[in-house]
């Protein structure tokens, strides 16, 4: 399992429900968070491991030692929003990009867990984020659909680095390499 890179076109499908939880799903979980933790991210949706289903993988300490945080969301949904925060925020799929994104404080969420457990509750602080982000991701929706003029001419050239490593990769057809970063030791806060 490879992480998915912006401009790679399943980042803008929207990804099928899941309903029921099978084997194959079951065995992908670990691979989305490996893939996750490779990336030291705190966060990553189907799409972005290259699997079309609504499904969302996270732990917010980041830390792949604490496995009590580890999360799955299966067909997560948010049904209402409140409060407005504005705050940066990163992308696995943009590596090395941040912008400042305006989102909800609180989210009220619902989703199953692997075990087909509904659970409906208030989401806030990071982890409401990260359901924004997430579900974004299911929907096809990116950071670069959220950013200003002004973010886009501040990132253009990293677009179009991810861009042509994007082309060089799909001609040769080899599997995906992990673009370059612009930094290698940042804060696990993107997902
Ligand atoms: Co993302």
């Amino acid at each position: 399992m490879q992480l998915v890179y912006y401009p790679d076109p399943r980042l803008r499908e929207a990804a099928r429900p899941v309903k029921k939880v099978d084997a194959a799903l079951l065995e992908a979980v670990p691979g989305m968070f490996e893939v996750m933790y490779r990336a030291r991210g705190i966060g990553l949706a189907g799409p972005q491991a290259g699997l079309d289903r609504r499904i969302i993988v996270a732990n917010l300490t980041g830390d792949p030692a604490q496995k009590e945080a580890e999360r799955v969301f299966v067909d997560p949904e948010i049904l209402s929003r409140s409060g407005e925060k504005r705050e940066e925020e990163g992308c696995l799929s943009f590596p090395g990009m941040s912008v400042t994104i305006v989102r909800a404080e609180k989210v009220e969420i619902r989703y199953r867990d692997l075990e087909g457990k509904e659970v409906r509750r208030e989401a806030e602080g990071l982890e409401a984020k990260l359901f924004q982000h997430e579900i974004d991701h299911l929907d096809g929706i990116l950071l670069l659909d959220k950013m200003t003029p002004a973010d886009k001419k501040q990132w253009s050239s990293l677009l179009k680095e991810l861009e042509a490593q994007y082309r060089s990769r799909t001609r040769r057809s080899r599997p995906a390499r992990a673009p370059k970063r612009a930094s290698s030791d940042e804060k696990p806060v993107r997902t």
